[in-house]
């Protein structure tokens, strides 16, 4: 088991995936990971669709221009917002929620040696629609992003992100 801040570091998009599949075991690790995570006022507004249909995972991957990973591979996990649940001075905080589940999910998967990305539904009504058609969805219910998983088809670089000079301390 690697430790948190070399999985942190070592995190990249994977988009290419054998054809091996995933246990519902590392489903629920994922899942596990992801619902972990801190929430406005704890709401916990996520909720989580696993796809994990061969013909599901394709007719996705035809409707999102962005998603065409799914293709390949074996689940997605669309985390979605319950929008319901909102309260009226806080109606954008099921995506910090929901974007705090989702980066705990794909640093469960790298820590996992699994391969994952975070593609996206929201804000794009276009993409939006199309999750909501494949996965039936219903109106309150908002799909933030779809994270195809698997195991790695090739080495993705990790990219360097460290740049000093975007830290500002006590003023700009
Ligand atoms: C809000 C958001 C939307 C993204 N949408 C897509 C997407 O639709 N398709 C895709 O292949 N990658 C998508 N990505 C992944 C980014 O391209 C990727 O995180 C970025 O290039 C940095 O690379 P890294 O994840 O390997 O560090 C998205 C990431 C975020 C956070």
């Amino acid at each position: 088991m690697r430790d948190t801040l070399t999985v942190i570091s070592q995190r990249k998009s994977v988009r290419h995936f054998t054809d091996r599949e995933i246990s519902d075991g590392q489903v629920e690790v994922l899942l596990r990971a992801a619902m972990a995570a801190p929430s406005a006022k704890n709401k916990q507004v996520w909720e989580f669709v696993v796809i994990n249909e061969r013909s599901e995972l394709d007719r996705l991957a035809t409707l999102l221009p962005y998603a065409k990973m799914l293709s390949q591979a074996p689940v997605a996990i669309v985390i979605c917002g319950d929008v319901s649940k909102n309260t009226e001075e806080s109606e954008l905080n099921w995506v910090a929620d929901c974007s705090a589940a989702a980066e705990n999910l794909l640093l469960a998967a790298e820590s996992l040696g699994l391969g994952a990305v975070w593609t996206a539904a929201f804000p794009y009504a276009d993409r939006m629609d199309a999750v909501r058609q494949i996965t039936g969805i219903p109106e309150h219910i908002v799909p933030l992003c779809v994270v195809p998983v698997g195991h790695p088809g090739k080495d993705e670089p990790v990219k360097d992100k460290w740049h000093p000079e975007k830290i500002h301390y006590n003023q700009w």
